[in-house]
């Protein structure tokens, strides 16, 4: 059980999607994981935040908003809602979902701008960059194609070379054309600020040593100090969409300077909304005993563990307890792709399936490593329905009917085993380090482990035959009271992944607080609910339906 004392005070943040399109399955993976976790904290009596924001700023949501024919604010502010209503359907539980367009944002980003000059990391360079004469802007290494300078493969990204793998330059690429109007760009000089990362090696390998980092990602990490870490420019320049410098007119701060500073914007925002405001210093002060964790894919982990620890360090903020790094989503084997249609969009789910399934797909599948999770579609309605029909909710369904009919709905005020209650509850203490490490994998092997000694319980007992007697009928009433406890005990478990069907399952066992350390109390003598479905079987034809078939 935890004291109050002993409450542990946690933050905990998910990667910020752009504001530029609508969720796909990938966003709902990540999601998921960090609500998994989330919902476990608290589930265990920890004082657990979790809040999101969309990432609103930078050039494609610029271009985007110009394509349509609006102001970036009119296009960030309609799809804010659909991202809001698509993350509220598959019950991620976000405390805040907030925007990095906001004025909490900006006032933290100028703060830790203010304190990064003060303390001299700040640069001041002048570069070479592709200039759009037509469109009059500096083109970013996405905007510009070539031919490699090395390979001379044509069509090739401002950055790198597909064919070659070269890194350069984009004023190195021979023949040079804008993406945004087809013509061809010109060299200009321009003034940028950079933030002065070289000089912070080893307050970055302080931050490593102290934090919590799956090793794959740590060896990554490592990689990267062992090369030169180059100064990170933090500016663009005008017209862009985001937050202007102070002291640097038309210079704007690149978008992934206030991305990250969004988590804390979202929190402040929170805060505010709870009347709360006040504990945002002491939560974010340098030494505070709170606790924050990032949620993030892989691609981003530059960003999360390079920039963004020490830009808080060198700004008297606390730095991240952790960093959860997770692989992409592949769908039946592929890299998901819209065009070649093997695509399944957050809102055609929605439309076909309870996001339940997919949530405890997801589970069975996360674990700490980074490799990628691929959604075979076979191996998801073989899973949803072996797993969670006819081993979880077949516990209840087998004996529910005795409950309701034979004894009024009423528990019995004897177990059956009390021991086999015991052994769960001894399992349960190996469950909740699993969740509390993110080994979801194994925490769902378990509890499955576990769903199995209760169906192969009701089996050995076979209440079914005993109740022909009625001299049976003290000892069915027990077994099924037995049986329904040990249901119990694992819908607590499953709540985390599961939490729709579960609070379906606890709506039947009329309980409404829900804490983790219930399991060690079982329910006898009370009254319990008429028992209807908890979880349906899923056929091929919502499997046909997730493609668009
Ligand atoms: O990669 C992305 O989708 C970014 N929008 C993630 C930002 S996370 C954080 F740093 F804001
Ligand atoms: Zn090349």
């Amino acid at each position: 059980m935890t004291q109050d004392s002993e409450k542990r005070s946690i933050l905990v943040t998910s990667a910020l999607p752009y504001a530029n399109a609508p969720l796909h399955l990938g966003h709902i993976l990540e999601h998921t994981q960090t609500d998994i976790w989330v919902r476990y904290q608290r589930l265990y009596g920890n004082n657990c935040t979790y809040v999101c924001a969309d990432d609103a700023h930078g050039t494609p949501i610029m271009l985007k908003a110009e394509e349509l024919e609006i102001t970036p604010e009119e296009l960030i502010a309609s799809i804010y809602e659909e991202h809001k209503s698509t993350f509220k359907e598959f019950k991620i539980s976000h405390d805040n979902f907030y925007t990095t367009h906001s004025e909490e944002n900006k006032i933290l980003s100028e703060r830790i701008f203010f304190s990064l000059r003060s303390k001299d990391l700040i640069d001041q360079k002048k570069i070479n960059q592709l200039f759009d004469t037509k469109k009059e802007m500096f083109l970013s290494d996405r905007y510009v194609k070539g031919s490699c300078p090395v390979c001379h493969e044509q069509d090739q990204y401002g950055d790198n070379c597909e064919k070659c793998s070269a890194t350069y330059d984009a004023t190195e690429l021979k023949d040079p054309i804008s993406v945004i109007s087809g013509s061809k760009p010109i060299i200009k000089e321009s003034e940028h600020l950079f933030f002065k990362l070289s000089k912070l090696k080893k307050e970055i390998i302080n931050w490593l040593n102290n934090s919590n980092i799956q090793e794959p990602v740590r060896n990554k990490i490592n990689e990267w100090l062992q090369g030169e870490l180059r100064d990170w420019d933090i500016s663009r320049d005008s017209p862009y969409f985001g937050f202007e410098i102070p002291d640097h007119k038309d210079k704007y701060f690149y978008v992934w300077l206030d991305a990250p500073i969004g988590y804390l914007a979202s929190h402040l925002n929170y805060l505010k909304k709870i009347d709360a405001e006040s504990n945002f210093e002491a939560f974010w002060k340098p030494d505070s005993s709170s606790e924050v964790f990032h949620f993030i894919g892989k691609d981003i982990m530059y960003f999360h563990t390079l920039f963004f620890p020490v830009m808080l360090s060198e700004s008297d903020f606390k730095t991240p307890d952790g960093v959860f790094v997770h692989g992409f989503l592949t769908l039946n084997g592929e890299k998901m792709s819209k065009s070649r249609g093997n695509f399944i969009s957050a809102e055609n789910y929605l439309t076909n399936l309870d996001p339940d399934y997919l949530r405890y797909f997801f589970a069975s599948k996360l674990g700490t490593g980074v490799d990628d999770i691929d959604l075979n579609l076979e191996d998801f309605k073989q899973k949803s329905n072996s797993d969670l029909v006819n081993k979880y909710a077949n516990i209840a369904s087998r004996t529910a009917r005795f409950l309701n009919k034979d004894f009024g709905g009423v528990l019995s005020e004897n177990l059956d085993q009390p021991e086999l209650l015991e052994e769960f509850e001894e399992k349960a203490k190996t469950i909740s380090g699993l969740y509390e490490k993110l080994e979801l994998s194994k925490a769902i092997k378990e509890i499955m482990a576990l769903a199995d000694k209760a169906n192969q319980y009701i089996d050995s007992k076979e209440p079914w035959v005993l109740i022909k007697d009625e001299s049976n009928k003290d000892l069915v009433h027990a077994i099924c009271t037995t049986s329904l406890n040990l249901f119990r005990i694992i819908t607590i478990m499953l709540h985390p992944v599961i939490p729709g069907f579960t609070n379906k399952a606890f709506e039947f066992l009329n309980e409404n607080n829900i804490a983790w350390e219930n399991m060690e109390t079982p329910l006898t003598g009370c009254k319990i609910n008429e028992f209807s479905p908890i979880v349906t079987r899923i056929d091929e034809n919502h499997i046909n339906n997730l493609l668009g078939n």
